[in-house]
């Protein structure tokens, strides 16, 4: 008989992850289900999907893992009340905090649910799901998110650094892993924080925190970090033994997520950017800086490890701060690392899979580096949906048409929604649910950017590249599967996939990973003489679409010349007058 193990992530990207033995067979976040981006609610729906993947119903379940331990209140109440003592003018907003952590309503629009949920979780699945008379186990949240980052990897030696907003006490976990044991080597207590230093800058950048993080990063390298020595002086110390001291006073994460700004930050640094205003050469420069600081500061904590295993060349990478892709990419190329793995889901989402790796023996580990966690559906589901929504329904191909239809239209610089398999978990378009296009007309970003993604200019597009081709194009010394390292690119041959200091957030593509993507950049290569695909998510300013439906609305209200979903090829002429979207 099947065991059953359920993985929950309840209040930062929320999700749920089920595993059937070993397997892991589903894993999902809240928001592709909600259509809410970087949804935080407890994860009904998250579940109620996995579940349904499985078909089976939550009395099924003997074991529910939630990624946070609930008991260990006491290092952020008494953070919490340094910080009121420091600055009593904070009470308000403090008292705010507290009550969105423990209440149902939180008072920021970020849609977030509670810790408080934590302690009444088995009244809430058999409200929501039924009567589950299985265990459930807290797991420390820094090693929810190692376990399942670790799970990338085949070596036997590595460090491993989990970096985010904070845990249950710590923003920072810096571990290394040595003749099969586990020796933590650094802790950093929040709200010393990497995480609320970068999202409290995206704020005052104009950006929405928890969210915008990656629209400074893209910013960075249009500007000159020239405040990094003001940041490193008054903001973001960095101390003896890798440690840090972030200046809460000046840099106040919670005052930040209500809009607030201390004096000290606007006299430092100027007027905070207003939402739509044009970013000045100063915010850029800002934003230069923030990134500059940051690397700095992430070298700084890994010192730890650097300094007493020197031999160790592996390292591991997750928690938040891990999506930072520019940072990423600096640690390969100084070569204090000669190999680095991130997850597909570094942040929260992905702890709903670590927290369940905590308690199961006999793990295939092939399932869990799988990105592809979500439904598949089939082609009569497909038809269906492409029938309701008011498409002419065209002739299913085998594989090999469709591959040579589709790379042959992306030749002929047609920009195609691309949707096949299972949705990726985590927050890149892995080549399931893309748009796709020509990255050797630079025209085609500005079309994408204006027409469809309707973002800001400054934000480049990520490549897809086959493994074999990777080297050609990309100075990158290894794999990149999961999109979440940066390179500088080789000659010019892809300008539309080259950001302004010749960089890309390169995606690496093999046989075994996604045979049917390999093969599309594999025939586009063929044709072009470029095994390269700009692949950017599958979405317009909302979450990547989960479902044929999400699929085809979107196709629908975005100028894409065609959809080439499950086996069929959708084009602009085939959408029915009275569509339904
Ligand atoms: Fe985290």
């Amino acid at each position: 008989m099947s065991k059953y193990t359920l993985g929950l992530c309840t209040m930062g990207n929320s999700s749920a992850a089920l595993f059937e033995n070993g397997n892991l067979i589903a894993a999902v976040e809240e928001e592709r289900l909600t259509r809410i981006k970087n949804d935080g609610a407890f994860p009904k729906a998250a579940i109620k999907e996995v579940l349904s993947i499985a078909n089976i119903h939550v009395s099924d379940v003997h074991h529910i893992c939630v990624y946070w331990d609930r008991w260990r209140l006491s290092g952020r109440v008494v953070a919490t009340l340094k910080k009121l003592i420091n600055k009593p003018s904070n009470f308000f907003i403090l008292y705010r905090r507290v009550a969105d952590l423990f209440l149902k309503k939180s008072s920021t629009d970020i849609n977030e649910g509670t810790w408080g949920d934590l302690f009444k979780l088995k009244k809430i699945i058999n409200e929501n799901f039924g009567k589950f008379t299985g265990k459930i186990s807290f797991i420390d949240h820094h090693l929810s998110h190692q376990l399942y980052a670790e799970a990338m990897r085949d070596w036997g030696e590595y460090v491993s650094l989990s970096y985010d907003g904070g845990g249950e006490e710590f923003s920072t976990v810096l571990s290394v892993m040595k003749d099969g044991k586990r020796n933590i080597l650094s802790r950093h207590k929040w709200p010393n924080s990497l995480g609320h230093f970068y999202s409290t800058f995206t704020g005052f950048l104009g950006f929405k925190m928890l969210e915008g993080e990656y629209k400074m990063m893209g910013l960075a390298p249009y500007g000159n970090p020239k405040y990094k020595k003001l940041i490193l002086e008054k903001i973001l110390l960095l101390k003896h033994s890798g440690q840090y001291e972030l200046n809460t006073k000046i840099c106040d994460y919670h005052a930040a997520l209500r809009g607030k700004f201390s004096d000290d930050l606007t006299f430092l640094f100027g007027a905070p950017r207003e939402n739509e205003e044009k970013p000045s050469e100063n915010h850029i420069d800002i934003a230069a800086s923030v990134q500059a600081a940051f690397e700095d500061a992430l070298t700084h904590i890994l010192l730890p490890a650097t300094s007493s295993y020197p031999s160790i060349k592996n390292l591991v990478v997750s928690g938040g701060c891990a999506l930072n892709v520019t940072a990423n990419g600096k640690l390969l190329s100084n070569e204090m690392f000669n190999n680095i793995i991130i997850p597909p889901a570094p942040h929260d989402a992905g702890c709903a899979i670590g927290a369940c790796l905590s308690v199961l023996d006999d793990v295939n580990y092939a399932s869990v580096r799988s990105p592809y966690l979500g439904r598949a559906f089939s082609d009569k589901e497909i038809m269906k949906a492409i029938e309701g929504g008011g498409l002419k329904i065209t002739e299913p191909l085998g594989n090999d048409e469709l591959i040579f239809r589709t790379a042959g239209l992306l030749a002929n610089k047609k920009i195609i929604g691309w949707f096949q398999g299972g949705s990726e978990f985590g927050p890149r378009a892995l080549g399931n649910r893309s748009y796709l296009a020509d990255p050797r007309d630079d025209k085609i970003r500005d079309q994408i950017n204006q027409k469809i993604k309707k973002r800001e200019l400054f934000r480049p597009f990520a490549p897809s590249v086959t493994v074999e081709a990777s080297r050609d194009f990309f100075t990158i010394s290894q794999d990149s599967p999961f999109m979440n390292i940066v390179s500088e690119v080789k000659g010019n041959s892809v300008p539309a996939i080259t950001h302004i200091d010749n960089t890309a957030r390169v995606h690496t593509v093999s046989k075994e990973s996604n045979p049917l993507y390999h093969k599309l950049i594999t025939e586009f290569g063929r044709i072009t003489g470029v095994p390269v695909l700009l692949n950017t998510s599958f979405n317009i300013q909302e979450p990547i679409v989960y479902s044929p439906e999400d699929a085809i609305q979107t196709f629908i209200k975005s100028g894409v010349d065609a959809l080439v979903i499950g086996s069929y090829v959708i084009e602009r002429k085939h959408i029915l007058e009275d569509n339904t979207f």
